[in-house]
């Protein structure tokens, strides 16, 4: 088969971090635009972007790209795609559509005309004029931009953000693709000491944990695509075998540890570390920040803390982060990540962060606070 076009989508402010990522597996980005990374491949990338990608939402099957003012246009485009080379006789085709800035607004009729340009085109290869769509899914998604359609096909289903190991919920836990890329950003490495002091379900450590180990986020769930006929040279199988021997067995990070105040969320976090295969790295402990010390040196904190969004929760989050201030600043080796939307963050915690990057957490506007520490001396 020739090179396909793939597209991982990310939320808004990952799309370098997604790139990076698609870069070290190997692949061209060709490339960066409205949270989509299109790069090039073959059939195994899109099991190994699967697998791998720790930062972005899905990964879509670039079918094609067109003009399309008009409706007219839409079922010509579409139906001149080549659809038969991926859907079987039996695929089940459901199709979805967004519009932005186009002439062709409503989005009921463009996937109506899609479906019908689809099935047209499937009748005339299969040469039948009724499909069951009992087989394999095959999500298509029509987006239109600037008048502008890509046709994709979603490889991914359930977004990537779900490993599978996060199985229990606590109050407001982090989305996994955002905690994997706020470990990235805060350039942390298992030789150093990390600690979420506000650990809820461990999600942040969790990630890092999984880095540490070079551990693939996708091995312990499935894919829409696994179940494609095209895959018939065991590419996914061969792309699993690939990640399960990349896994980093005797791995001894530094110390990675976190606390919470509440004890369930503690229990939680240590199920969800044993689910994810990384239990024997972190140490979660109960404990309320104001028991917060360390006497170590250049360590990593990166966390996650109440935002204070409800009702009567806001001076008491005020009052965390100044104390949060207090104690991080007296850290002068350690290097510091918080995120959060309350927009007088710094002025609460006392000091300017020596960058800020925002980021949506599950919908959310917040804003990742980023000061950085001095290198430890080289041995
Ligand atoms: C936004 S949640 C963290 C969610 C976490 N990142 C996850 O993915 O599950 C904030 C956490 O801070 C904890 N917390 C709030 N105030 C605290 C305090 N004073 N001391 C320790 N933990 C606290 C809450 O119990 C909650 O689990």
């Amino acid at each position: 088969m020739d090179k396909i076009e793939l597209m991982a989508t990310s939320t808004f402010g990952m799309e370098a971090l997604v790139k990076k990522e698609i870069n070290d597996l190997g692949y061209k980005i060709k490339e960066v635009k409205n949270g989509r990374i299109t790069f090039e491949g073959d059939l195994q990338a899109i099991a190994r972007a699967n697998l791998w990608l720790r930062t972005a939402e899905r990964v879509l099957l670039k079918i094609g790209d067109f003009k399309a003012r008009d409706f007219d246009q839409l079922y010509e485009g579409v139906r001149s795609l080549n659809w038969p080379q991926w859907l079987p006789e039996n695929a089940e085709f459901p199709v979805s559509a967004k519009s932005i800035d186009s002439k062709l607004s409503s989005v009921p009729t463009c996937q109506s005309v899609t479906k019908k340009a689809v099935v047209d085109r499937m009748k005339a290869e299969y040469q039948r004029d009724w499909f069951d769509e009992d087989g394999p899914l095959y999500p298509i998604e029509l987006a239109l931009y600037k008048d502008r359609a890509i046709l994709t096909i979603d490889t991914s289903g359930t977004g990537l953000h779900k490993r599978g190991y996060r199985e229990l919920s606590v109050k407001a836990p982090i989305q996994e693709t955002i905690a994997a890329g706020m470990v990235y950003l805060s350039r942390w490495d298992k030789d150093r000491i990390l600690i979420d002091p506000f650990c809820g379900s461990g999600t942040i450590l969790i990630e890092a944990a999984m880095m540490a180990k070079n551990q693939a986020p996708g091995l312990k769930r499935k894919f829409n695509s696994e179940k494609w006929p095209i895959f018939n040279d065991f590419e996914w199988p061969r792309a699993r075998v690939e990640a399960k021997k990349a896994k980093k067995i005797n791995v001894e990070p530094r110390l990675i540890m976190g606390y919470d105040q509440d004890s369930e969320a503690i229990s939680i976090a240590r199920y969800h570390a044993k689910q994810a295969g990384v239990e024997d790295i972190i140490h979660f402990q109960e404990q309320k920040f104001k028991d917060f010390s360390t006497n170590r040196k250049y360590g990593y904190i990166i966390t996650n803390p109440p935002y204070g969004e409800r009702m009567g929760e806001k001076e008491e989050v005020e009052e965390l982060y100044r104390e949060m201030g207090e104690k991080f600043r007296k850290l002068e080796t350690w290097s510091y990540y918080i995120i959060t939307s309350h927009s007088k963050f710094e002025e609460l915690f006392g000091k300017e962060a020596s960058k800020r990057r925002k980021l949506y957490n599950g919908g959310v506007e917040t804003q990742y606070y980023q000061y950085y520490g001095p290198w430890p001396p080289k041995n």
